[in-house]
């Protein structure tokens, strides 16, 4: 993998993030700055998935930037649709261009594509994962607005549960020091791997917030873009939630709960932004049936005392989310937005090739993904990599230990993954309950293996009470805390 890709936000730090949105500027103030800056390159623009906005920005990017595109735009005119698998595709692209920008209709294909490319390859959208080039728009959006991220909250509103672009935000919300209050019709709530991850990456909870100045939102809005005709939270269905950027770690239990609770509620001071975001019908697996109401911003809605200084942001396209009398409203920001993709995407385009130099900050990756184990344990989504192409993907999952819980997850979905059983080294003794695994076992380049079952275990070549010469397994009742001889 090129230890340039760009496949989460969560692969840039903090300072990265800085450079990408101050680079940004000078580009969008100063057309002079990035003349040539992209001579000589080529960018692989692959995408598998409808777009507008995005190959349209990245691509006007390298224009841009003095530099050249290749792209491919539908699976059926190219070898994919001959079976060529994502790695082989990687492999061949690597050797046509400096860097690609992928979008894929699989969870974590841009990771798994970026394993096999030896150049940096950016995603520009897996299934209903990521979207981490969106939020750098967004939060050069919300820079340009307001001067600074830290402090400002943002209501996140619709479909949270299949929208990359969301789960991306989110993350970075938290990063910079902005609450999120996420409202979504019942069903459409956040998943709760997202959900899990915000709690062990970024060690914050999620709390019940109060739907009350969100019923506006409903009040005429459909799935279908039918009037709701309603206000009241509980006939709608509204569901909302809070996440506040506070580390509960750095403030007292008794503070950070007031500060909890005071801010559960919209306050009338709030700076708040509104983001909207269009129903993922693309991802549902059942069409679900359209009696819930979806969020919808009219002019009226802009009147209420809450959102009164509110701007409107969508990462587009919208469907009717938006009212289009909004667009004339002086706090509707979406079209400039997807202009700023254009700086952005240069700045990115700049930086990752090496063309522009990342400033020297030494501040790490979020996360606290310590290690990475193999073994006979499998994802089980059916959107993900992992099961799509298993030959793409690799077999290892990240383990986290968050209060000393050892946590499984997808390497390229995020999904929680299940795993009961496993062996410290290659010739270490098979133990059951991972809630075992110490932090030394993920430290350094020991080998840890993870099992499903005890048969994958011994079919992967352990054999039960092979006494002294053999590996043995053994059987520890976390229950019971007693360890006998299997
Ligand atoms: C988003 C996407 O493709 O995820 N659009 C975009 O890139 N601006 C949002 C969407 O399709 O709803």
């Amino acid at each position: 993998m090129h230890e340039a890709s760009f496949t989460s936000i969560d692969d840039l730090t903090d300072s990265q993030v800085k450079d990408v949105l101050e680079l940004a500027d000078e580009y969008e103030r100063n057309g002079a700055a990035y003349a040539g800056k992209g001579n000589g390159l080529i960018m692989g623009s692959i995408f598998l998935e409808p777009s507008t906005r995005t190959r349209g920005s990245f691509e006007s990017a390298m224009l841009r930037l003095g530099g050249n595109v290749i792209s491919v735009t539908d699976a059926a005119s190219s070898s994919i649709k001959k079976g060529e698998t994502l790695a082989d595709t990687a492999r061949i692209w690597s050797g046509y261009c400096d860097l690609i920008v992928l979008r894929h209709p699989w969870e974590g294909a841009a990771a798994a594509f970026a394993e096999f490319a030896d150049v940096p390859v950016i995603n520009a959208g897996d299934g209903g994962n990521e979207h981490p080039t969106q939020t750098l728009v967004d939060l050069f959006t919300l820079k340009k607005e307001y001067g600074k991220l830290d402090g400002l909250s943002m209501a996140i509103c619709g479909d949270l549960r299949l929208n990359r672009a969301v789960h991306s935000l989110i993350f970075a919300l938290l990063r910079f020091g902005m609450d999120s209050y996420l409202v979504a019709p019942k069903g459409f709530g956040l998943p709760d791997h997202v959900e899990n991850r915000i709690r062990r990456t970024y060690g914050v909870d999620v709390q019940a917030g109060d739907p009350a100045p969100f019923a506006s939102l409903f009040e005429s809005g459909g799935v279908d873009g039918k009037s709701g005709q309603s206000n009241d939270t509980e006939e709608v269905g509204l569901d909302a939630l809070y996440v506040t950027s506070t580390d509960s770690h750095q403030l007292t239990m008794e503070r950070s709960i007031r500060r909890a609770e005071r801010r559960a509620s919209l306050l009338d001071e709030d700076i708040l932004t509104l983001y909207l975001t269009r129903r993922q019908r693309e991802r549902e697996q059942v069409e679900e049936a359209g009696s819930s109401p979806y969020p919808r911003v009219t002019p009226d809605v802009l009147r209420r005392r809450a959102f009164r200084q509110a701007i409107v942001m969508h990462p587009l396209p919208r469907v009717d989310e938006v009212a289009q009398e909004v667009d004339e409203d002086d706090r509707s920001r979406y079209f400039q937005q997807a202009r700023y993709g254009v700086p952005v995407r240069q700045a990115l385009i700049a930086l990752i090739t090496g063309r522009k130099k990342w400033s020297e900050a030494a501040d790490s990756l979020p996360g606290k993904k310590v290690a990475s184990g193999v073994g006979e344990i499998a994802c089980s989504n059916a959107a993900c990599v992992f099961v799509r192409e298993p030959s793409s993907a690799s077999r290892e999952f990240f383990i986290d230990l968050v209060d000393k819980t050892p946590g499984v997850t997808c390497r390229y979905c995020g999904r929680e993954v299940s795993a009961a059983w496993f062996r410290r080294g290659e010739h270490g003794t098979v133990r059951r309950h991972i809630s075992k695994i110490t932090e030394s076992d993920v430290k350094g380049d020991k080998k840890l293996s993870l099992y499903s079952t005890l048969e994958d275990a011994i079919a992967d070549g352990l054999k039960p009470g092979a006494g002294r010469d053999g590996p043995s397994v053994e059987y520890i009742s976390g229950r019971e805390g007693v360890s006998s001889r299997a």
